[in-house]
């Protein structure tokens, strides 16, 4: 068997993986000028839409530089988001790796812990949250509003869906904030590791959460309420051996833990990148302005075209086919293009243009396609139009008011910081 070493030895060993990733990274974005590097690096965090129109040239499904493929189109992302000769990973996967459940599983696992945290997440019970939603959003635009001055990222995107999902998971308010700063980090991480800092930070923040899960787990066996994890603990099996509409101890925390991530890490950039598009296109903020109610949801949805929160997702191919006239084998990658696929000028008139009226081409594919359909997206775009509806209402004068900071993540895209300001400009000191 072999050795794990000291730890030390293993952060060395990490420390040194991490750095020689990053420099060959850094050679063929820079050097090389492989698209795919570049994505990961200073221009595709600015601007991933140029480096897109770079590999939509080269055609529908190109080979990587890592021997796998990747796609821009939205008719070929949507098939293999669809098609159940692909994957999220592979048969032989060994079990257990199951840190974002569902989401990375392969049915019939998929099929059986999805249907379990359905329920609050319908429509209907969507509908049921939106008093809730305003009165948050109200609360943090009434502080904003007193400050007349304000990052809209810290002071109103991210704070409006950690409530609504601590609240949803039956996160006692008083542990509210540890889970929305660990939830942060280990969703922050979705694009990678960075440094050797924040790998000690994330599993820092890992058992921290952990620890906060197990209590609640406790809690909600003792006293259950109407919430997720109250739900969850009540169909709880014992051991491997489960009925079909039951859930393994050891698939609590990852249930968890993926609701958590997904509800704070996507929303918060979907309000930003809203905001964000329509300041910087004032005849339709106007226009919204002029309409909140009747404009918000069809705002919240072309913004989800034009500059999705999840840029890319991908699948593993479970057997040898055909795809776009190239062959794919067992085993290999594609990664879809989420934010390509929705400017594909094959799909829509004008994809760089951002157009809050436009009622032309497919679903985006914002939320992917096929099994693993975001199970979220109600609750988003609810979550989103009302914030778009109040803000539009209450801040008409809302206007940019500095540098924009970006998240420096990869698959996830959003602004940090997006300083903004309303009502009479605060004079000079
Ligand atoms: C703007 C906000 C959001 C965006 C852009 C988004 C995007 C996505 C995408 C692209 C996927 C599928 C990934 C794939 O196919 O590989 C996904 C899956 C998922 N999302 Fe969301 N999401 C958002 C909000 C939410 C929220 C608020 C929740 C719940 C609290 C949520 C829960 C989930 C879950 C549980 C899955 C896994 C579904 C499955 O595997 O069957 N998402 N999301």
């Amino acid at each position: 068997m072999a050795r794990r070493g000291t730890g030390l030895a293993r952060v060395v060993v990490f420390a040194g993986g991490l750095y020689r990733q990053k420099a060959r990274l850094a050679c063929a974005g820079y050097l090389g000028r492989d698209p795919m590097a570049q994505l990961q690096l200073r221009p595709g965090r600015v601007n991933p839409y140029a480096v897109y129109d770079r590999l939509r040239a080269r055609g529908p499904l190109i080979p990587t530089r890592l021997g796998h493929w990747v796609s821009t189109s939205h008719s070929v992302c949507e098939s293999v988001l669809r098609d159940r000769r692909f994957a999220v990973r592979p048969e032989d996967a060994e079990p257990g790796h199951a840190g974002m459940s569902f989401l990375s599983m392969n049915p019939p696992d998929h099929t059986r812990l999805r249907r379990l945290a359905m329920p609050a997440f319908s429509p209907k019970a969507v509908a049921g949250y939106s008093a809730r939603i305003e009165r948050t959003a109200g609360e943090l635009l009434d502080a904003a509003s007193a400050a007349g001055r304000f990052d809209l990222v810290s002071g109103f995107a991210a704070p409006l869906p950690i409530a609504v999902i601590t609240d949803l998971l039956g996160i006692p308010d008083s542990r509210s904030e540890d889970f929305a700063r660990y939830g942060m980090l280990i969703g922050g991480a979705l694009g990678g590791i960075t440094s050797l800092r924040h790998a000690r930070q994330l599993l820092a923040a890992r058992a921290e959460m952990r620890q906060l899960f197990r209590h609640l787990f406790e809690l909600r066996r003792r006293e259950p309420r109407d919430d997720i994890v109250s739900r969850l603990v009540a169909v709880e099996g014992e051991g491997d051996q489960i009925e079909p509409a039951q859930i393994k101890p050891a698939e609590m925390l990852p249930m968890c833990n993926l609701l958590l991530v997904a509800g704070f890490e996507t929303t918060v950039n979907l309000i930003s990148n809203a905001v964000l598009a329509l300041l910087a296109h004032p005849a339709q903020w106007q226009a919204l302005c002029a309409d909140p109610d009747g404009l918000a949801p069809r705002a919240v949805e072309e913004v989800l075209r034009w500059d999705p929160p999840v840029q890319r997702t991908g699948r593993i191919a479970l057997e040898p086919l055909e795809l776009a006239g190239q062959p794919v084998g067992q085993g290999q990658r594609v990664t879809t293009l989420i934010g390509a696929a929705n400017r594909d000028p094959e799909a829509y008139d004008h994809p760089d243009t951002f157009d809050i009226m436009r009622r032309d081409g497919p679903a985006n594919l914002a939320f992917s396609s096929g099994i693993h359909y975001c199970l979220g997206h109600a609750l988003a775009r609810s979550e989103a139009a009302i914030s778009l509806r109040m803000l539009a209402e209450r801040m008409p004068d809302l206007a940019p008011a500095g540098t924009v900071k970006r998240r420096n993540a990869t698959i996830i895209r959003g602004p940090a910081r997006l300083p903004v300001q309303h009502g009479p400009v605060p004079a000079a000191p």
